[in-house]
């Protein structure tokens, strides 16, 4: 049995059978396919003392079911956890029970600024960061006159959130922001972008500035690549997934929560072209780099830019891939719920290989 760790309202509206990023027809296929049982819980059904989950079962052929079971070795996180006192009951209950805890995702896991840091000691990962620096105005600055545009962004952001664009035009800035989805345009003088600065960015060391890329357009519209890499039955890092999210006209965000579409990566790109080459090259290259850091990590969804020149730009690694981008194909989408599951069954075989030996 693999235990499944997740966030407590996902896990509820995959058990109501609500359409969520969960999928539960896909862990079933997995359960049934690879006879391996699979039990979800969240923070709520544990207890670190207790030798037991009161989570929801699956097993072969049978329906989810609320039961009562003996904590699993091998779990699998599709939990973020931010608080202190969840992180301390379930870092607690991982020490306790001794288990075998896979893609563990706290702040730690998902700062951008540290994930820069770790993959720009890779000369081969090195040129494909935007340059990327904490932000202060002289960072602002810096990066503006190099490259006519900065991009500001949360260490610890997601949904394409407070992501600010800052470009430079002769002795004008133009601001682009997003307020509850609506795009803002101003034009500011140099001593009013200093003053939007300090009263947008309070708490800079919240912040990264970076170097915004030159992005490519498909249909006049910017797009971003989410590729999904994945540790496999094989133990090795593959692509297993990939898929083009377009921008909305004028957008300077790729977020699908931003409102962009989802199109197969066959519609800009040939599969077997250099670019393509370079996308999985550089993708694997980065999840090894990160298994270096994080060594429970089998679960990457890496976003990349590529220039008018098509050179491929890292811009973030997700740690749960919601793998909305995918769900125009359900063979992808599938496919990338159950490979991390594969692949724990295959740790857990060979492991119980070495305790008998
Ligand atoms: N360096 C960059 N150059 C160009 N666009 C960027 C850059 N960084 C972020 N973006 C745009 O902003 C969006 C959100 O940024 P991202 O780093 O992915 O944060 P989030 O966690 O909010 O998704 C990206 O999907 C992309 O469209
Ligand atoms: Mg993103």
């Amino acid at each position: 049995m693999i235990g499944v760790f997740m966030n407590k309202r996902p896990l509820n509206s995959m058990i109501r059978g609500n359409t969520s990023y969960e999928k539960l027809e896909f862990y079933r296929h997995f359960v049934d396919t690879f006879k391996e049982p699979l039990c979800f819980y969240s923070l709520d059904n544990i207890d670190p003392y207790r030798a037991s989950i009161d989570g929801y079962v699956l097993l072969p052929g049978k329906n989810l079911t609320q039961a009562e079971v003996r904590v699993p070795e091998h779990h699998f996180s599709r939990a973020i956890i931010y608080r202190q006192r969840n992180l301390n009951k379930i870092k607690k209950f991982i020490r306790n029970h001794r288990t075998r805890f896979y893609q563990f995702q706290s702040k730690k896991e998902r700062n951008k600024w540290t994930n820069y840091e770790l993959l720009n000691n890779v000369p081969e990962i090195k040129s494909h960061l935007p340059e990327t620096y904490p932000l202060t105005w002289d960072n602002v600055i810096n990066i503006l006159e190099k490259y006519k545009q900065a991009i500001v962004k949360p260490i610890y952001g997601s949904l394409g959130k407070k992501v600010v664009l800052i470009e430079k035009r002769g002795q004008i800035y133009t601001i682009k922001e997003k307020n509850e989805f609506r795009l803002v345009h101003s034009e500011v003088a140099l001593e009013h972008l200093e003053m939007y600065y300090l009263s947008k960015f309070k708490r800079p060391k919240r912040f990264i500035v970076q170097q915004k890329v030159n992005t490519d357009r498909f249909r006049h519209r910017i797009y971003e690549c989410r590729v999904s890499v994945q540790k496999t039955s094989s133990g090795e890092w593959e692509v297993t997934g990939w898929a083009v999210r377009l921008a909305q006209k004028g957008d300077y965000l790729t977020n699908v929560s931003q409102g962009s579409e989802i199109i197969p990566f066959s519609r800009i790109f040939n599969p077997k072209s250099d670019t393509a080459y370079t996308i999985r090259d550089v993708t694997t290259r980065i999840a090894k780099q990160f298994e270096k850091h994080f060594p429970d990590t089998i679960d990457l969804g890496i976003d990349l830019m590529l220039d008018n020149n098509k050179h491929v730009w890292f811009i973030e690694a997700n740690l749960r891939d919601q793998r909305l981008s995918y769900y125009n194909d359900r063979e992808m989408w599938r496919r990338t719920t159950i490979t991390p599951l594969v692949f724990i069954q295959n740790q857990m075989v060979s492991e119980s290989v070495t305790k008998d030996g």
